[in-house]
């Protein structure tokens, strides 16, 4: 009795976060670096409180001389025993993307922050760079719900210069179709 009076109150509640909960993205920590000080100063790079379940994300820096030649490489990693690496792992010729928009990952990247951030031009870049209260996090691409973490690693001249790591959590959206809330409750029925 007890035991059905908890499968019953387990399916009630997954069929009501079935109803109305979309996926859940929070950035929980920022870090970003920079390996040379003549080129490129980190002056901001944090995230704000919102709520529990929303923060947003704040970096300003200078490029001291302009930077012409500019690369990416981004590297996606999930924890799991630590980070590992997690499907994501490219590098691209920035200024060309910034060009052509000719990168499918760093497009959604790049979809993401180009309304909340100084860089919507092409190469080369000079002085403060801003990303700023970029809040709006959604994600096109289903993940697994885990804890990730995406680097980003900035490169002049193909040398590295400075780094952009943002750890964040993602939560799956628990119930899409109907068919997966059936199985569900299915499989606990067979534990009784
Ligand atoms: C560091 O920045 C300076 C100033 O722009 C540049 O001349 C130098 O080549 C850079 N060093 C490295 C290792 O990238
Ligand atoms: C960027 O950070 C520097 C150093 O903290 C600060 O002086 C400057 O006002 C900031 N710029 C903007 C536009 O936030
Ligand atoms: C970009 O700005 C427009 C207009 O302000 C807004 O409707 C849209 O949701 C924003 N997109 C993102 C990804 O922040
Ligand atoms: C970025 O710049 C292009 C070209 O100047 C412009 O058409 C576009 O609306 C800009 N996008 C944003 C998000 O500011
Ligand atoms: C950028 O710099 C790297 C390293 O010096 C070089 O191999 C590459 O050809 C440069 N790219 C462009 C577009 O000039």
């Amino acid at each position: 009795m007890h035991q059905k009076v908890f499968i019953f109150a387990v399916s009630f509640l997954v069929a009501y976060l079935g109803c109305g909960e979309a996926p859940f993205v929070k950035m929980t920590n920022a870090v970003c670096k920079s390996y040379n000080q003549s080129w490129v100063v980190v002056h901001y790079c944090r995230l704000k409180a919102y709520s529990r379940t929303k923060t947003s994300l704040n970096i300003n820096a200078t490029f001291i001389e302009p930077a012409k030649n500019i690369s990416l490489h981004a590297k996606a990693m999930k924890k799991a025993n630590g980070y590992k690496p997690f499907l994501v792992d490219f590098t691209i010729d920035a200024c060309e993307f910034m060009r052509r928009r000719n990168h499918p990952v760093a497009k959604i990247i790049w979809n993401l922050i180009k309304n909340v951030s100084t860089v919507n031009h092409t190469c080369p870049y000079e002085g403060l760079q801003m990303v700023s209260d970029f809040h709006h996090v959604e994600l096109p691409i289903p993940l697994p719900s885990g804890d990730y973490l995406l680097l980003l690693d900035w490169m002049f001249d193909g040398k590295p210069q400075f780094a952009t790591n943002v750890y964040f959590t993602f939560i799956e959206d628990l119930l899409p179709t109907s068919s997966k809330h059936r199985r569900s409750s299915l499989s606990f029925r067979t534990d009784v």
